[in-house]
């Protein structure tokens, strides 16, 4: 019999402002996709060829879109999809250190190459007592002080990860705790390859599932509002949007690492998931002014995007040039070192968002930290 995967999921019509249930079938054999509306017990979209999802982006959690429909996937559908695709799936808390935020894009490619996913991202600078409560745990160790003292000292990034095992899958990549050690036992793992000493070692995984989740919820509480703060300025600063299909293309490390090795300063990044309203707010300007407002607004809320704030005198100029032109076929015709040039795939699907208008940049740096992160 052909494969087959269901969802139960969740769509927001805003029309009628409504939550509607459906049944959402995955076939890969063809890619193709089917729902079914389950109020009305009727096929509601019948089985069709759909090439922009993917079997990587079904999974509990996530949100995908079907024909401009963003579908919150709440439940699998069926025990079948629940084994296959749902079975081993876990999450788990990596936080980069201080001292290689810097090296953030490297890091995203290590998590990427070994088949997880980063579903949230926040920058942040822990207080003394933050990083003590996250680290209660050791309380007692000699090294305690040092290791709070250092995490506390600079921004830090926290990130959700997803994946078959993630936990262990995650702890396994970072190699042994003292750098040392893993450059003799583990040369591949990310400590091996980034790691200065036991304390200045990289980055940080949740030891269990259970500490997962109590690690996932300090940093990304279930209450809005409630996690530790961004770190965005909002002075000389303008805002870059890495798109939904550059994240689920797994793009993110390499954006990462063009934006720092083109010498500019990322001073906040969080990742988030946009409403259709939200979309369409933050693309306002653009309405009735560029023909491409609908789709753009669709790929915005697709999936997850990256907000940055990127800081620097007159950045929003040199920002914008690095970005020039937003077709990327023109770009990589006109110029090929751009971002739109190196990563898009069309007009829509250009790779990032970039500030038009040098006095927009804190406007849209505000609306993604201050408004959407409230
Ligand atoms: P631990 O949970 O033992 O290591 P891991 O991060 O591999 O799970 O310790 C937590 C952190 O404490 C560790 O990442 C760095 C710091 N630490 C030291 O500074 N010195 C040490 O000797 C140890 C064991 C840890
Ligand atoms: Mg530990």
């Amino acid at each position: 019999m052909e494969d087959r995967y269901a969802f139960l999921t969740e769509w927001c019509d805003p029309t009628a402002a409504l939550v509607r249930r459906y049944h959402l079938f995955y076939y890969p054999k063809d890619g193709s996709v089917e729902m079914f509306d389950v109020k009305n017990q009727r096929i509601f979209l019948k089985r069709t060829k759909y090439d922009d999802i993917h079997q990587e982006d079904l999974f509990v959690g996530n949100r995908v879109n079907v024909f401009s429909r963003q579908l919150n996937l709440i439940d699998y559908g069926d025990q079948y999809t629940a084994n296959k695709l749902g079975s081993k799936k876990e999450r788990t808390l990596a936080l980069i250190k201080p001292d290689v935020v810097k090296k953030i894009g490297d890091i995203f490619e290590l998590i990427y190459s070994s088949n997880l996913i980063v579903t949230k991202a926040k920058m942040t600078k822990l207080t003394w007592s933050q990083a003590a409560d996250f680290y209660a745990e050791h309380q007692s160790k000699p090294f305690f002080n040092q290791l709070v003292q250092f995490v506390s000292s600079e921004p830090v990034v926290a990130m959700e990860l997803m994946g078959d095992e993630a936990v262990s899958t995650w702890k396994k990549l970072l190699g042994p705790t003292d750098p040392a050690v893993a450059r003799k036992e583990a040369q591949q793992s990310v400590r091996a390859q980034f790691g200065t000493d036991a304390v200045r070692n990289v980055c940080h995984g949740s030891e269990s599932l259970a500490a997962a989740a109590r690690e996932l919820e300090f940093f990304f509480p279930s209450a809005i509002g409630h996690g530790p703060s961004n770190t965005a300025i909002f002075t000389d600063c303008t805002c870059c949007i890495i798109k939904p299909h550059a994240i689920s293309e797994g793009l993110t490390g390499k954006i990462l690492n063009s934006i720092s090795a083109a010498g500019f300063e990322i001073s906040a990044l969080e990742m988030f998931n946009l409403d259709r309203p939200n979309a369409e707010e933050f693309y306002e300007v653009y309405k009735g002014v560029v023909k491409e407002y609908p789709s753009m607004v669709t790929e915005l809320c697709s999936g997850p995007c990256m907000a940055l704030e990127i800081h620097g005198t007159d950045v929003q100029k040199s920002f914008r040039e690095f970005c020039w032109p937003p077709d990327p076929e023109i770009a990589r015709l006109l110029r090929p070192n751009t971002l739109r040039a190196l990563y898009g795939k069309d007009i829509v699907r250009n790779a990032v968002h970039c500030t038009d208008l040098p006095e927009d940049g804190v406007l849209e740096v505000e609306y993604f930290f201050q408004i959407l992160d409230g």
